[in-house]
C-alpha cells in the first residue's frame, strides 16, 4: 500500500515506523514545518512536504497523525483524493471526514510516545470506515500491524476513549496523589510500585470489582476516618478520598 503521512508526532512516528516495516511504500510525511517531518520522513525513506500543493495524489490512505482539533480544518483542505483518508482520535466521530470521498479512523488504544517503545502487536486498533469495503481495507492492513485490530463504531470509540481517560488518566492522576502524599512525608514513591504494578497486573485476570481491596471494600469506617483527618482540609484530596470511598462502597 501506499501511504502519506499527516503528522511527526507520537502516532505518526509508531504507525509510520510499523507500516515501514510491514513493507508498505510511505509517500510523504507532511509536517506544516517541513524541517520537522523531515527527520521522520527520513527514518522512513519518504519524502518531507511542507504544503498541501506537494501532495501525493496516487496514495492508497491519507493518514491524519494530526491534533483532534486539527483534524476538520485539515480535512477541509485537502484536494480530491482517490485514497482512503483516516484519523487517529478516539473522541471524533467518523462524520469529521464526512466530505471526503472514501475516509476511516485507525484509533489506537494506547497511551504512545515519540520517544518511548512501543509493543505495537499488543495495541487493540478500533477501526471504522464509511463503507464496508473501506472497515475490509483499514482492518486488513492493521491486522498485520497487530492481531488486536477490530471493528467498531464511532460511539463505541468514544465509550473506549472515555474508559481509558478512566483506566490511564486518572489512575495517573491519582499516582500523582500518592506521590505526592509520599514526598510530604519524607518516603519514596519507588517503595509503592510493586503495588502499582500488582494492581494491574491483578486485573488480568480478575474482574476489577473482585480485585479490589482496603478499608472502602471492608467497610472500614474507622481507619476512613484516621485517613479523613490525616489528609486534612488543605485540597483536593478529601474529596476525592470520600469520592471514591462511595465508589467502591457502592460497587459492593
Ligand atoms: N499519543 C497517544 O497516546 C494517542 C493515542 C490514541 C490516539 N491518539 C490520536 O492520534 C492523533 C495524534 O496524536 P499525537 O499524540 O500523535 O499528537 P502529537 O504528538 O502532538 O503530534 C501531532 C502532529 O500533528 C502536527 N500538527 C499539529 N497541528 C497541526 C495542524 N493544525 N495541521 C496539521 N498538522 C498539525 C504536528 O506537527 P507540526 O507541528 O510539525 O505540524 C505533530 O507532528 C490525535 O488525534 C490523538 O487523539 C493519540
Amino acid at each position: 500500500m501506499k501511504i502519506v503521512i499527516f503528522g511527526n508526532g507520537n502516532v505518526a512516528t509508531h504507525l509510520g515506523k510499523a507500516f515501514f516495516e510491514a513493507g508498505h511504500g510511505i509517500l510523504q510525511v507532511f509536517g506544516r514545518n517541513r524541517a520537522r517531518a523531515q527527520e521522520l520522513a527520513t527514518a522512513l525513506e519518504a519524502k518531507a512536504v511542507g504544503g498541501l500543493a506537494e501532495l501525493d495524489l496516487t496514495a492508497d490512505l491519507y493518514l491524519l497523525a494530526v491534533p483532534d482539533e486539527a483534524i476538520a480544518s485539515l480535512a477541509e483542505r485537502l484536494p480530491r483524493l482517490k485514497g482512503v483518508v483516516a484519523h487517529c482520535s478516539g473522541a471524533t466521530g467518523l462524520s469529521v471526514l464526512g466530505g471526503l470521498q472514501d475516509y476511516g479512523v485507525i484509533y489506537p488504544l494506547q497511551s504512545i510516545t515519540k520517544s518511548a517503545d512501543l509493543a505495537i502487536r499488543t495495541v487493540p486498533f478500533a477501526v471504522e470506515g464509511n463503507t464496508g469495503q473501506t472497515t475490509a481495507l483499514l482492518l486488513g492492513l492493521m491486522r498485520k500491524i497487530s492481531p488486536r485490530a477490530f471493528v467498531c463504531n464511532s460511539q463505541q470509540r468514544l465509550a473506549l476513549h472515555l474508559a481509558a481517560v478512566f483506566a490511564n488518566n486518572f489512575a495517573n492522576a491519582l499516582f500523582q496523589i500518592a506521590h505526592e502524599i509520599l514526598q510530604e512525608n519524607g518516603l519514596p514513591f519507588d517503595l509503592l510500585k510493586p503495588l502499582i504494578l500488582e494492581t494491574a497486573q491483578k486485573v488480568q485476570t480478575h474482574a476489577p470489582r473482585d480485585a479490589q481491596t482496603g478499608p472502602a471494600k471492608r467497610s472500614d469506617a474507622r481507619t476512613i476516618r484516621t485517613h479523613l483527618d490525616f489528609i486534612g482540609k488543605k485540597n483536593d484530596r478529601a474529596e476525592i478520598y470520600r469520592l471514591m470511598t462511595k465508589v467502591i462502597t457502592n460497587g459492593e
